[in-house]
């Protein structure tokens, strides 16, 4: 099985990813957050240092980016090329109110004609400029409900995708109730593209319970179960579970190196502390039986009330 790590927008920049591979690594690609194409390839500058080969060094690390404009795609593919990468992912899931009321992320599977022409564009486009740049998808299943499932596989089929990532929920749902594994089933019976499922799968059980339906499926990509527990994919292949002061490490390093990254004038340190406590979000399952100390890492409202809160934790 191939284990990818899913792009998580605001949490897995390069700072996470770098010091994720030091310390715990297992994942083959990490897919970065995605990054909204702008007219003339032009990104943000804060995006453009996350996706920079320097930030990325010795990771397996893949571009992901956001837009229904298939000229500024090309443009922007073309700029990320230039730096190296050899495979970009279409954003095609993003259930951002914000992004899907402008016929974006997930809101683009509302108009199946008109992705049908982006797509049709682009990959036209990549041909023509040369651009060496395979184009991969991670696409949910519809905005609203699931209804055009099979006319959205046909239309993937007639694109040469080098990978299909299937996270199967619907827009609307975010991330509520429980992947729709009928729809995936459809994909994997019609789609031609090599499949990666994503979508729920928080353990080894869940592993195994996937791999039991869909046999042929031969690429799994995880997300929130990763943040979770960060030495999942390495347990999965190696054994070796996570230690405490593996994590302690981690934490400590990441905090750190977002003291110096995100620091912005006046702000004092709250920055860094706001990412450390949605990390911590979801590192809390780990600490059940430490919930006062982990409400006040939660709730910390400077570096202070933060480090103070985090050295209870690791006592
Ligand atoms: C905070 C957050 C940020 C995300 N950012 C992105 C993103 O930038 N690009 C993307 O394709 N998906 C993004 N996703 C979706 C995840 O990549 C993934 O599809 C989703 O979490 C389901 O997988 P999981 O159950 O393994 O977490 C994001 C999800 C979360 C919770």
């Amino acid at each position: 099985m191939n284990y990818y790590f899913a792009p998580l927008e605001g949490i897995t920049g390069f700072v996470y990813r770098g010091l994720h591979h030091k310390y715990f690594g297992g994942p083959d690609k990490y897919y970065m957050p995605f990054v909204s194409a702008m007219e003339k390839g032009k990104i943000k500058k804060r995006e453009k240092k996350d996706i920079l080969p320097e930030n990325n060094e010795g990771i397996n690390a893949i571009p992901q980016i956001l837009t229904n404009s298939s000229r500024d795609f090309i443009d922007t593919a073309e700029m990320i090329a230039d730096l190296g990468y050899t495979e970009i992912n279409i954003n095609l899931g993003c259930p951002a109110l914000s992004v899907v009321k402008r016929g974006k992320g997930s809101g683009f599977l509302s108009d199946l004609d008109r992705l049908d022409k982006f797509l049709e564009e682009i990959f036209e486009g990549m041909e023509k400029c040369r651009i060496p740049a395979k184009l991969s998808v991670k696409t949910r299943i519809g905005r609203r409900d699931s209804d055009s499932v099979p006319e959205l596989i046909e239309l993937y089929n007639r694109y040469p995708i080098y990978e299909l990532t299937v996270h199967p929920r619907v827009g609307k749902d975010f991330y509520r109730g429980v992947p729709d594994m009928e729809a995936f089933r459809a994909f994997c019976e019609k789609s031609i593209h090599p499949l990666v499922y994503n979508g729920d799968i928080n353990n080894e059980g869940d592993i195994e319970h996937f791999a039991e339906l869909f046999p042929k499926v031969g690429s799994i990509m995880i997300g929130r179960g990763l943040l979770q527990d960060p030495a999942f994919i390495r347990r999965v292949r190696t054994g070796k579970e996570m230690q405490k002061e593996e994590l302690k490490g981690f934490t400590e390093e990441l905090y750190q190196q977002y003291r110096k990254e995100m620091e912005t004038p006046g702000a004092g340190g709250i920055n860094a502390v706001n990412r450390m406590k949605e990390l911590w979000g979801f590192l809390g399952v780990n600490f059940s039986d430490r919930e006062r100390t982990l409400r006040k890492i939660l709730r910390a409202k400077n570096p202070v009330e933060y480090e103070s809160a985090v050295r209870e934790i690791w006592q």
